[in-house]
């Protein structure tokens, strides 16, 4: 069956990379998506702001888009140690996640945070990527879906619009793990973020959803043919060319 949304399968490599053996791995993704010459999926990856220039361009002609991991709601001013949107945006970024369950966790990033920061995107030209997701007691508690209502309803700004808005849903419990939720699992949960959505916007429909929590080559193939899955956010295996090409391929 044709795909009505093309399918995103972006790299996170989180807190990992130093200039040369990033730029080995960049060159050898983007040689993989080069030679495939995909026009059916997009690929991303999203280095370290250290490495986002440097990637980009080795990244250029390939096809291969370069995301941040994070940005500062603000465009400039006194915030120290912190990078905007449009700082990526000047280095060669397409893309910024905002909201990863490490940085609500690790720097308190609330529902509000991260939409000022989805909203910073949009003002540099970025897609953002508002990552949600339960933690373990949440899901034993039985709130996977309410919890996830909530961070969709305080994290996705006003004005949302399809062709400027990727959300992934991230179960904490599944991220680093090796865990995943079923098959079956991730099709509720996206069926009911895909309904939330639609009471936040006029074109939900056209919204890509992406799974992520330990997704790997060997099953990436199940967890993307699930309902309203249209890509993965891709942590431990997007450190690895051939491992992240293989998830690209499974779509
Ligand atoms: P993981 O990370 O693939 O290593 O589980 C996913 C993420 O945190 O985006």
């Amino acid at each position: 069956m044709a795909r009505t949304r093309r399918p995103l399968i972006a790299g996170n490599w989180k807190m990992n990379g130093l200039t040369s053996d990033a730029l080995a791995l960049a060159k050898d993704v983007a040689a993989g998506v080069s030679q495939a010459g995909w026009t059916d999926r997009e690929l991303l990856v999203c280095p370290p702001a250290t490495l986002v220039m440097a990637v980009a361009g080795a990244a250029k002609g390939s096809g291969l888009l370069v995301g941040g991991q994070n940005c500062h709601a603000k465009a400039n001013g006194a915030h120290t140690g912190d990078i905007s949107a449009e700082m990526l945006k000047d280095a060669g970024a397409s893309h910024v996640i905002v909201g990863h369950s490490e940085r609500r966790s690790d720097c308190g990033e609330t529902d509000a945070i991260v939409r000022a920061k989805a909203q910073a995107a949009w003002r540099a030209g970025l897609m953002p990527i508002v990552c949600i997701g339960e933690t373990l007691a949440e899901r034993e508690g039985g709130k996977t879906l309410a919890v996830l209502e909530t961070q969709l309803k305080g994290s996705v700004p006003a004005g949302s619009m399809a062709a400027k808005l990727v959300v992934a849903y991230e179960p904490v419990w599944a991220i680093g793990t090796g865990k995943t939720p079923t098959v079956d699992e991730v099709a509720a949960a996206h069926a009911h973020i895909r309904k939330v959505l639609g009471s936040l916007m006029s074109d939900a429909s056209g919204v890509r959803l992406l799974y992520g929590g330990s997704v790997k080559g060997s099953n990436a193939a199940e967890l993307l043919a699930a309902g309203d899955v249209d890509g993965a956010l891709v942590g431990g295996a997007s450190l690895n060319a051939a491992e992240f090409l293989a998830i690209a391929k499974a779509v």
